[in-house]
């Protein structure tokens, strides 16, 4: 069935949406992008996605296509245009089409930035059978670029890192940088040790994950202690559980990592008691 989906303040369905050849998130990965959850017709920490959007957009000099009302309103207008009632909304900014091919940024006075939106429809998003089993992943090597912390569209490496996991028939990568885990290939990464939720300290090598900081909050509510620091391969394999967080996701068990069994192999109690109140703290203040 074809969706609508938002270009350019247009509301199109998606075969007749439309972008330049010479759009420099085409040529260059010059855009930033955000991954909204939405659980029964609402999305989950909009408000979280539209601050590190602003932030995304400043660190690049690019310039907010909308306002962020603006934004929220197209959002909902493509939650009730599609029926969605589970799944996500994708979100890309780009720096737009300058009508040539040039490394120097355009004039953004005379080319405006681009906004593509669109839906993609997960029936049960939260209640995942995989939550149930966990992910297996494997270490792949860090290559990516040193600002992390910026959403852009540069999943190259992601990408391959992805398929990797796929060819050694596990679910996904950790990526590590000087022999500690930075974080998983769409996903931060975290360990547990007894009542220690262990995950890597915010800066410009990991993407700061808006489900990670909801989770983080939570578990601290919840009388867990939080460290923030760097962590190996080693100390996860010998950890009590792992787990990762995302706005897809929400908070999957890791059960195996490059072959090695954590715990029992199978999801322990903290990570579906994270997941657990995550989803249900979520579903409260979504909107
Ligand atoms: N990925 N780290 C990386 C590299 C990511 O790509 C993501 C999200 C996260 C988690 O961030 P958040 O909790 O804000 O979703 C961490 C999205 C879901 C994606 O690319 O589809």
């Amino acid at each position: 069935m074809s969706r609508i989906v938002y270009v350019n303040g247009e509301y199109l369905p998606e075969e007749e949406a439309k972008i330049s050849i010479f759009d420099r998130g085409f040529l260059m990965a010059d855009g930033v992008y955000e991954v909204t959850s939405v659980l029964n017709g609402k999305l989950i920490d909009f408000d979280g996605h539209a601050k590190r959007l602003e932030r995304s957009l400043k660190e690049l000099s690019m310039n907010a296509p909308v306002t962020m009302d603006e934004l929220l309103a197209i959002h909902r207008e493509l939650v009730t245009k599609n029926d969605l009632v589970d799944g996500m909304i994708y979100l890309q900014v780009t720096r737009g089409a300058p009508g040539d091919r040039d490394f120097v940024f355009p004039d953004p006075e005379t080319t405006p930035s681009t906004l593509v939106m669109f839906t993609q429809s997960k029936p049960g998003l939260a209640d995942s059978p995989v939550a149930k089993t966990g992910n297996k992943v494997i270490s792949v090597e860090d290559i990516r670029w040193g600002r992390r912390d910026i959403k852009t569209v540069q999943l190259l490496w992601p990408s391959m890192a992805k398929m990797m996991a796929k060819k050694a028939g596990v679910d996904d990568a950790w990526f590590v940088e000087d022999g500690f885990v930075t974080e998983g290939s769409s996903n931060n990464a975290y360990i547990v040790k007894g009542n220690k939720i262990i995950t890597r300290a915010l800066s410009n090598d990991i993407l700061h994950g808006i489900t990670r900081a909801a989770v983080l909050r939570f578990a601290a509510e919840a009388q867990y202690e939080v460290e923030e620091r760097n962590f190996t391969i080693a100390e996860a394999q010998e950890a009590d559980e792992a787990f990762t967080t995302s706005a897809s996701a929400f908070v999957m068990p890791v059960v195996e990592v490059d072959g090695v069994k954590i715990g029992e192999g199978v999801p322990g109690t903290v990570a579906p008691r994270l997941r657990e109140i995550y989803i249900e703290e979520m579903r409260k203040q979504a909107i």
